[in-house]
């Protein structure tokens, strides 16, 4: 694979502490570049999906990767979900569990979450601009709470061992710049096969919950050439886009 950085990661700026990642680079980017990335050690703010909090104590990776020229607005879709292959397939060479993607947005091991993506747009200007924000649990404490249907996890707690925070980050952002590029050739579609392999829940029942609160049953079975999901729900297979829950 390549060592330079083609758009993700040219330029990644690291900060001990902030708010959140995804506020600071969708609040200030017009200070920052296409592909940008902002790692913090700790957030003293951030934030997850259904607007809750997202616990980001040092020793977890708090990043967030900055897109200001989207030729189409599903490219962040499918840049967020291999933004997850490129998680899941580092994970893997980590420790000696199966590495899941939860759709819409995590990354599960067996059946705890160990990482949540945050993708959000803004419109600025004529422009949409869009973060994807990631949280993983690495050498960290992972938060636990009533809200966790399936307790979290952390790599080291996977692993018995601490693990060097950069090289990590280093395998992620150079499998998601590749990606990005593939994304850009119109070759999303070659990664369907692999994205089904690791679909979590894939041909079983499994609870889906949704912004509103409700939750539903489906069964998962793939994904689709723009990045939704091909399920069985209410007993029919159906497709759900992201933009639904
Ligand atoms: C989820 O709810 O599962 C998504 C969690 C996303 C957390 C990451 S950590 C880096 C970035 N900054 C934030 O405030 N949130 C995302």
């Amino acid at each position: 694979m390549r060592s330079k950085p083609v758009s993700i990661g040219r330029k990644i700026v690291r900060l001990q502490s902030v708010t959140s990642t995804n506020t600071e680079l969708l609040d200030r980017s017009d200070r920052y570049e296409n592909g940008d990335v902002m790692i913090a050690e700790e957030q003293r703010a951030g934030r997850g999906r259904y607007r809750r909090s997202w616990h980001s104590p040092s020793g977890g990776i708090y990043m967030s990767i900055l897109i200001k020229e989207m030729e189409k607005p599903e490219e962040i879709l499918k840049l967020s979900l291999l933004s997850a292959l490129a998680i899941q397939r580092t994970l893997s060479s980590l420790a000696n569990t199966a590495f899941y993607i939860k759709w819409p947005n995590d990354v599960y091991a067996g059946d705890s979450k160990i990482c949540g993506i945050l993708p959000e747009t803004r419109v600025q200007g004529k422009n949409l601009i869009a973060v994807i924000g990631i949280g993983i649990n690495v050498n960290n404490e992972p938060a636990s709470g009533i809200h966790l249907r399936n307790p979290a996890v952390s790599l080291c707690e996977l692993s018995g061992k601490k693990h060097d925070l950069n090289t990590l980050v280093k395998n992620i952002l150079q499998l998601t710049d590749n990606f990005y590029s593939h994304i850009r050739e119109n070759r999303f579609g070659e990664y369907l096969p692999e994205l089904e392999q690791c679909l979590y829940g894939r041909g079983k029942t499994i609870i889906l919950k949704k912004n509103d609160g409700q939750q539903e049953d489906i069964i998962p079975l793939g994904f689709t050439e723009d990045a939704a999901l091909r399920c069985i729900r209410n007993g029919k297979e159906d497709i759900l886009y992201m933009g639904e829950l």
